[in-house]
């Protein structure tokens, strides 16, 4: 847990009519907590919070974000800017270590990463085991947590020079793990990254480069590709990373506790959403566009279908991802001049649901997803990438958040408890007496 600030006030529960008192705790934006660490100890009570809607697992330095008012900012800084001003490989930095780089400690981390961008040769040959139609993001998961027999002398958590090797080395080979995995389902022969590109050029020269032809890299795809990579850089606890931290809480390893948030991140109410979103789109148009069917079916209690890409946990007025990216997708999509119906249902439904008074009471707005994976299928990214994309995109944080926790002086196994529902004691009995 890193520093929260005191507070002197206190909150006070009452429970079988004796008043116990809980600290509140404060962070640097004025939050409020009551700390509740002790209440079993003192009371035998717990507290309980399915989905953890109002629980805080952690206080972090990291990012800061405010749902109500639509604010994310990485280290203090606030996202519009970074997104503008900044690469994703310094965002990196910024969200490992707390600062903005130098031009120094941006070149040496530029430089590591770059030496370390291919794959052991043996790890490759994994990519003829899969399936051709395996999803990317479980050969993703698969290959990430492959990485600890790989590379057996960085996986102690407790030792800085390990973690900081293993941390270049996931930084460096997710891109090449992710364009395998794309090379793989489309039979074409895998594409060695070359060192002498940055980072989002040579994923999009892994991803669509071929031995037989030159590849032109677009300038605006990976202008477009570095915004999207920044944007989903870091969310706080979200379930992926609450995942990271959870497994990484038991001292395993950094590959192992990342493996895992890959399978967290694949759901498609977190990061599965921007491909269940396009399927949703395709699926409208294969209904004859029949946008308002679609957006009834979301409003019937007794349906189970949700508009994917609308809504969000946290942010209640608007997800100021999905605003940055709009511009950026509006930008792209007038330039490339594409003339896709995709598009034009994906607008439609924005529309509607934007004045409909079923999303503007719940305060369902588009969120990052819903406009991400328009512009990954604007520059070409196949669909089932998608969520491999936020992956990537995501690595940073998940590896500052691990980071932080091993760091924290408090650090404690995640372990939460339960309310028990079941039977209570039953007498044994033997099978031949089972009915
Ligand atoms: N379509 C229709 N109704 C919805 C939707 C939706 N997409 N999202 C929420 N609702 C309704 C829900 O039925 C409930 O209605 P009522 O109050 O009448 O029972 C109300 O809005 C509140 O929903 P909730 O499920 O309590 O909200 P939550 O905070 O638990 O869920 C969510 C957040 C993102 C899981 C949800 O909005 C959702 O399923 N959205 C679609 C999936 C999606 O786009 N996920 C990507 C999130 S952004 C990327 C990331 O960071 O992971």
């Amino acid at each position: 847990m890193s520093d929260t600030l005191t507070n002197d006030s206190t909150a006070k529960i009452i429970l079988d009519s004796t008043e116990i008192e809980l600290p509140v705790i404060e962070g640097s934006e004025n939050e409020k907590g009551i700390d509740v660490s002790r209440l079993r100890s003192q009371t035998g009570y717990i507290t309980v919070d399915e989905g953890f809607v109002n629980t805080g697992s952690t206080s972090s330095a990291i990012t800061y974000l405010d749902g109500e008012k639509g604010i994310l900012r990485y280290r203090g800084y606030p996202i519009e800017d970074l997104a503008q001003r900044c690469d994703f490989v310094e965002v990196c930095y910024l969200l490992i270590h707390g600062e903005l780089p130098t031009e120094q400690e941006l070149d040496g981390f530029r430089a590591s990463i770059r030496r370390h961008t291919m794959l052991h040769e043996d790890m490759r040959d994994f990519y003829k085991g899969f399936p051709r139609d395996a999803h990317p993001m479980a050969i993703l998961s698969s290959v990430v947590g492959a990485l600890s027999t790989f590379y057996q002398d960085s996986l102690n958590p407790s030792d800085p020079e390990q973690v900081e090797i293993s941390i270049h080395r996931l930084l460096a080979k997710l891109p090449t793990i992710a364009a395998y995995s794309y090379k793989k389902s489309s039979g074409q022969p895998l594409v060695y990254p070359d060192n002498d590109l940055k980072y989002c050029e040579n994923f999009l020269r892994m991803m669509f480069a071929v031995p037989s032809e030159p590849y032109h890299i677009d300038p605006d795809f990976v202008t477009a590709l570095n915004m999207l990579l920044i944007v989903h850089a870091d969310h706080e606890q979200n379930c992926s990373t609450s995942t990271v931290r959870m497994v990484g809480s038991a001292n395993a390893n950094l590959f192992a506790s990342i493996s895992a948030g890959i399978c967290a991140l694949w759901g498609p109410l977190h990061g599965g959403a921007n491909e269940a979103c396009v399927n949703m789109l395709n699926k409208i148009i294969a209904d004859d566009g029949n946008v308002e069917k679609y957006v009834a079916m979301a409003k019937d209690k007794t349906n189970n279908f949700r508009l994917m890409g609308f809504g969000h946990r946290v942010y209640k007025n608007f997800d100021p991802r999905a605003t940055i990216i709009k511009g950026m997708c509006d930008r792209l999509l007038e330039k490339m001049q594409i003339d896709d119906p995709l598009f034009d249902v994906a607008k439609r439904l924005e529309e509607v649901a934007l004045n409909d008074d079923y999303f503007v009471s719940r305060k369902l707005y588009p969120n990052v997803d819903f406009y991400s994976g328009v512009i990954y299928r604007a520059i070409g990214i196949p669909v089932q990438m998608f969520t491999v994309l936020f992956a990537i995109g995501r690595l940073p944080g998940w590896i500052a958040h691990w980071a932080e926790m091993h760091q924290s002086p408090s650090k404690k196994i995640c372990r939460p408890r339960q309310i028990y529902t079941g039977e209570c004691v039953r007498e044994f009995v033997p099978l031949e007496n089972r009915s």
